[in-house]
């Protein structure tokens, strides 16, 4: 009879703890890569890289030699800035949240509309936007080829090329291919180490990815599905729809950002007026705005406090445990 008991009590605990456990299943989806994506025409070379790790810290690129991509994509601060809406050239705020280039090998098309084909077109707009870093590419090209360290690096990597528009985009963006997220908590709980996460951020994955909808959109291992969506937030920016129009479900439609190192990267969404997750979540649970662009994906759930915090413990655990982004020295003029 004791023992009759006992062989009961073992089933139903593993039957409990079998529920609790999110299986191999579950995670496989959220698997990192282990190689970056690098398009044929612009492939890996280190040097190319580390040259554009220079030009992207380097306030030359800008017109007033005041401003570099890193002084809005500050690897401090999950590689974006931390105000709702960066200075520009001019010290005023441009007209949206800077996103980060965390994982960009992972993301096209760019911006938070998605106006760019790749990062090499990219890195063309905040260059000559005048409200961004106000240069013209005759300017940069001029002025880095002035300096004798850029003018040799040039020649040396692009025999046929030297120092060009394209050379000079397809060096940044070779960098920012390189800038990908750290192992984190969560890699090593898909890794197979049941121990790497708490039980609450687990809860939280699985309400994450089950009843509250959220990976019907952040999908994968960066938690984006590259598309563009209307959630709901309070505002009047059109969003995708400018950019294509033929599509009245483009309006306020935005890209899904990817939900790496997210904890670092705050305040939230495209026009910055979320300061934190719990903002975040507060929204998805009570502030969506219902209207006709809405996206269907939206899970029109209730979330409690509880079910809030456990999904925000989860989203922690996206945050790379060792980060080591070292800061290029410039070559003098
Ligand atoms: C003054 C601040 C500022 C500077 C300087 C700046 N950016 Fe940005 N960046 C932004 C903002 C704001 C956006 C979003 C604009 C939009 O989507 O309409 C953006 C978007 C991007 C994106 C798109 C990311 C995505 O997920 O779609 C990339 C990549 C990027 N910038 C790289 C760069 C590079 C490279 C430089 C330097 C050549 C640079 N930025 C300089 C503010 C800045
Ligand atoms: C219908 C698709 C969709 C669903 C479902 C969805 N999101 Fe999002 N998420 C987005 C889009 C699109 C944005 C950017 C919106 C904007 O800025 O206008 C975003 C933004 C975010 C951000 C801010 C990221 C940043 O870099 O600013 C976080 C955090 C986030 N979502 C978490 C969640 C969580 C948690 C859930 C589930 C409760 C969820 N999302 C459900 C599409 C979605």
């Amino acid at each position: 009879m004791r023992f009759a008991i006992l062989v009961l009590s073992l089933c139903l605990f593993s039957l409990t703890s079998a529920w609790a456990e999110v299986g191999p299943d579950a995670l496989a989806p959220y698997k990192r890569p282990l190689t970056v994506p690098f398009p044929a025409d612009a492939p890996y070379d280190p040097r190319i890289a580390t040259l554009g790790k220079m030009l992207y810290f380097d306030p030359r690129v800008s017109g007033g030699q005041n401003l570099s991509c890193a002084s809005c994509h500050n690897p401090s601060f999950g590689w974006e800035a931390p105000a709702a809406r960066a200075l520009g050239s001019s010290n005023t705020p441009l007209g949206r949240h800077t996103p980060t280039i965390l994982n960009v090998a992972w993301i096209a098309p760019l911006f938070w509309d998605g106006r760019a084909a790749n990062l090499e077109a990219q890195a063309r707009g905040p260059i000559t936007n005048p409200a961004e870093m106000n240069a013209t590419m005759d300017q940069v090209i001029k002025r880095l080829s002035g300096v004798p360290q850029y003018a040799e690096a040039f020649e040396k990597l692009f025999p046929n090329e030297g120092m060009t528009e394209g050379t000079i985009l397809r060096s940044i963006a070779t960098f920012e291919r390189t800038v990908v997220s750290g192992w984190s908590p969560f890699d090593r709980w898909v890794d197979g180490d049941a121990n790497a996460v708490s039980s609450t951020a687990k809860r939280g994955f699985e309400l994450f990815t089950g009843p509250a909808g959220c990976s019907n959109c952040h999908s994968g291992w960066n938690f984006t599905d590259n598309q563009f969506h209307d959630i709901g937030l309070p505002g009047s920016d059109p969003g995708r729809l400018a950019i294509d129009p033929t599509n009245p479900m483009n309006g306020q439609a935005f890209k899904t950002p990817g939900l790496r190192n997210i904890s670092l990267r705050a305040p939230y969404m495209h026009n910055g007026t979320l300061r934190d997750l719990t903002a975040v979540l507060n929204h998805y649970a009570n502030g969506v705005v219902q209207r006709p662009t809405l996206s269907p994906a939206m899970a029109q759930i209730s979330l409690s406090e509880d079910d809030m915090k456990a999904i925000i413990a989860f989203l922690d655990t996206l945050t790379e445990e060792t980060s080591d982004v070292s800061a290029p020295t410039l070559p003098a003029n």
